[in-house]
């Protein structure tokens, strides 16, 4: 008798109802953050009145495996600070041990960088991003509320020194604050090998006052940057949502991350684990579906790829930003940004 094979749940590719493929996990570890960026953390982290508990080691592999399981290829650590826990190193290399990862990011604010990079690469970390809204160093202070701007330098310099080939710098783009920066930016990545990221301010539930004063259309750097010989790159499936563009004189780029764009959605290829264990199928407005009974037990490994794989049918198509839906989440330090 033939047996005709059937193919569960949860083993094959991720793949949502409008065929996007899901190479990409952004892991948050903590919400915890010694930063107080105006747009994110504005009073700094307040710890909760039940003391969190954050994913544990054992918890953030079996996420790992089961993420690899189903085609994830890139890991982004991501928190509030990843690098406030500390177990950060372990985590690393347990990720480091899945094959299946082959690239593993890091968002940081950098203020560990400069002392401890070396240990991050040993332990696996293969790409850095790092915030900078400002070159400035009373504005870095004034906008992430710490004076940690030459340590953030120092962190960038000894990344190089070290070995990565590139870093990435994130800045969110801020009228009246950073606004003028940009052409400062623009020098300063001449000759280094930065992708600098401008990033449009995003609306979150703690700052509506903020985000209407601050916000600026990313739509008008592209312009400028266009009418400057800098030219828009094709996408690569792996790439994200940021417009990246390269210019012949500058070693270089510049991506544009530009969310309120009609088409940033149609590129996503990355789903969000926060650090208290819920899957976030978009940085907008959902609840986010809880893994963490599942994440007590190599054995519960299919239940879980099941449950990821059949809330990803689940993803809408775009956010929904532009019909009043604010979508808004308290802050981006939850969930990793
Ligand atoms: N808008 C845009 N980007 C944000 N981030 C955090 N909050 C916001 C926001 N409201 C991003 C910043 C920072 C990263 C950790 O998260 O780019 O570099
Ligand atoms: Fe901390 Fe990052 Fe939020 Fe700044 S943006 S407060 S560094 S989590």
């Amino acid at each position: 008798m033939q047996t005709i094979p059937i193919k569960p749940v949860g083993q094959a590719p991720l793949v949502d109802a409008f065929q996007r493929r899901y190479y990409y996990l952004r892991l948050s570890i903590t919400d915890v953050c010694n930063f107080r960026c105006n747009y994110c953390l504005p009073n700094g982290y307040q710890p909760e009145a039940n003391k969190p508990s954050f994913l544990t080691l054992n918890e953030i592999r079996l996420v790992v495996n089961s993420f690899a399981a189903m085609g994830t290829e890139k890991v982004r650590i991501t928190g509030g600070e990843p690098t406030l826990r500390k177990d950060f190193l372990s985590i690393v290399e347990t990720i480091a041990q899945q094959p299946a990862i082959k690239h593993i990011a890091l968002t940081t604010n950098g203020y560990r960088m400069a002392k401890d990079v070396a240990d991050w690469k040993a332990a696996g970390i293969t790409s850095i991003n790092v915030s900078i809204d400002s070159l400035d160093p009373r504005l870095f202070h004034r906008i992430t509320g710490v004076d940690k701007f030459d340590d953030v330098m120092r962190g960038l310099e000894r990344a190089f020194e070290i070995g990565y080939q590139k870093v990435k710098v994130n800045s969110v783009l801020m009228k009246a604050l950073n606004e003028t920066d940009f052409d400062q930016f623009l020098a300063w990545i001449k000759d280094k090998p930065i992708q600098m990221r401008f990033i449009e301010l995003m609306q979150t539930g703690e700052m509506d006052h903020f985000f209407h004063k601050h916000h600026l259309s990313g739509q008008i750097l592209a312009d400028r940057l266009l009418k400057t010989g800098w030219i828009l790159q094709e996408k690569g499936v792996l790439d994200g949502p940021a417009n990246v563009f390269r210019h012949p004189d500058y070693v270089g780029e510049v991506g544009l991350i530009m969310p309120y764009e009609k088409n940033f959605c149609a590129s996503c290829n990355r789903l969000r684990v926060s650090a208290k264990g819920k899957l976030h199928l978009c940085l907008f407005g959902e609840e986010g579906i809880e893994l963490r009974d599942l994440l007590q037990s190599d054995d519960q490994q299919w239940q879980l790829q099941a449950r990821i794989s059949s809330a990803l049918q689940g993803k809408r198509e775009h956010h929904f930003l532009h019909q009043g839906d604010s979508g808004v989440r308290t802050n981006l330090a939850s969930i990793g940004g």
